[in-house]
């Protein structure tokens, strides 16, 4: 019998989310018990791969470190899910001519081709059709034009399988995120919510609205750029400004400025300042975003802004961006919705948010 038939009559339970990262691997998966959610297990798995290693050589490393985590905590799923961001997709809103599904299926290529910054053979193009709007009299329909570099999708695949998994599902960071945040914060927003998360390299920022993205967008400014600024300023090695971030926090009253002068905290002063430069330039490029959003008139402001990845974990984050947004900020916990988790450490929760949503995808979605 076809693979893909069995799966269908019998949908797998449980799927491992994997959010291979540049920084780190997270592993989620659930398991559901009366329509309840329960977590199986969770992994935060940190890389230290040299940035001149090879492309193949890179994937088995990661392959080998995930089929590792599996057997050490002796976890069976068979099927995974991982994700793709940053130049490997490109998530387009667009308005097309009303067309039938037929004749949708048919034309996308041509109609998506104007859209997509790539040559449209190297990619994998999907499309989700939002609804019909009139434009200038006509007939539209609002559509997701999502376009997946076939080699980044590939890349995906070949760790998963190495790993001794079968790849169910390659999804969007940013789309992973939305799946999560409906999960965790069902119908409760009024108005649109801002998602950021915030890794090594990338930034994934997205805006919802009333349960749907409306923007997606990856920015690379992160926890690496950070890295560089303080790394000129205090000449210090990676290992040891990774663990000075850690420690230090971003300096945003007067007291605390005062307090680490006091305590004569050099590199305390100059992380905040490189932190908040760089904070700075991440917000004149989110605030692009919410302009281009709001111009579009279906809202009139965002009321929350909503944080994941690493970087969320960096002291005072939420404050020093609710200052320069002047909106309440939030850091997401992915496993708010479920009776008990297992004890995961509070700076972990936010970097597992894409590997959440990607373990909570079904079937449905990848048919
Ligand atoms: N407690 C902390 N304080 C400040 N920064 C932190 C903390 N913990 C992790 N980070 C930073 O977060 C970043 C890693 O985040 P994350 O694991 O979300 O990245 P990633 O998903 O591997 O990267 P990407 O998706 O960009 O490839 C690193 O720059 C790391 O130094
Ligand atoms: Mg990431």
């Amino acid at each position: 019998m076809d693979s893909n038939f069995v799966k269908l009559l019998f949908p797998p339970k449980e799927i491992i989310g994997i959010d291979i990262g540049t920084y780190s691997v997270k592993l989620v998966c659930f398991w559901e018990e009366k329509k309840q959610f329960k977590l199986r297990d969770w992994g935060h798995i940190p890389l230290s791969i040299k940035p001149d290693t090879p492309g193949e050589e890179k994937k088995s490393i990661i392959a080998r470190e995930i089929k590792n985590y599996l057997k050490k905590k002796g976890i069976q799923a068979k099927y995974a899910a991982a994700s793709i961001s940053g130049n490997a997709v490109i998530v387009r809103y667009v308005k097309l001519p009303k067309l039938s599904k037929k004749e949708v299926a048919l034309t996308i290529n041509i109609e998506a081709e104007p859209f997509i910054p790539f040559d449209i053979r190297d990619v994998n193009l999907t499309y989700y059709i939002l609804g019909d709007v009139m434009e200038e009299g006509q007939p539209k329909m609002e559509t997701v034009l999502v376009a997946a570099k076939k080699d980044a999708v590939m890349d995906k695949i070949d760790i998963l399988s190495e790993a001794g998994l079968e790849p169910l599902i390659i999804d969007v960071d940013s789309f992973a995120l939305e799946t999560l945040y409906e999960r965790v914060a069902p119908g409760n927003d009024s108005n649109a919510v801002l998602i950021l998360n915030i890794g090594h390299k990338v930034t994934n920022l997205s805006i919802i609205s009333q349960g749907i993205t409306r923007v997606v967008r990856d920015i690379f400014i992160a926890g690496s750029t950070f890295d560089k600024a303080v790394q000129k300023i205090l000449k210090l090695d990676p290992a040891a400004v990774d663990a000075l971030k850690k420690s230090r926090k971003l300096l945003v009253t007067d007291e605390e400025k005062e307090a680490a002068i006091e305590e004569f905290d050099r590199d305390g002063i100059a992380a905040s300042k490189a932190a908040g430069a760089v904070l700075k330039d991440l917000y004149s490029e989110i605030s692009r975003s919410i302009d281009f959003y709001l111009s579009q008139g279906v809202d009139h402001s965002i009321s929350k802004i909503v944080l994941s990845g690493g970087v969320a974990n960096l002291g005072n984050i939420s404050r020093f961006m609710a200052g320069e947004f002047k909106v309440p900020v939030e850091i997401i916990n992915p496993f708010s919705f479920l009776p008990e988790t297992k004890n995961v450490p509070r700076e972990i929760l936010p970097s597992l948010a894409v590997a959440a949503g990607l373990a909570l995808r079904k079937l449905k979605d990848w048919e």
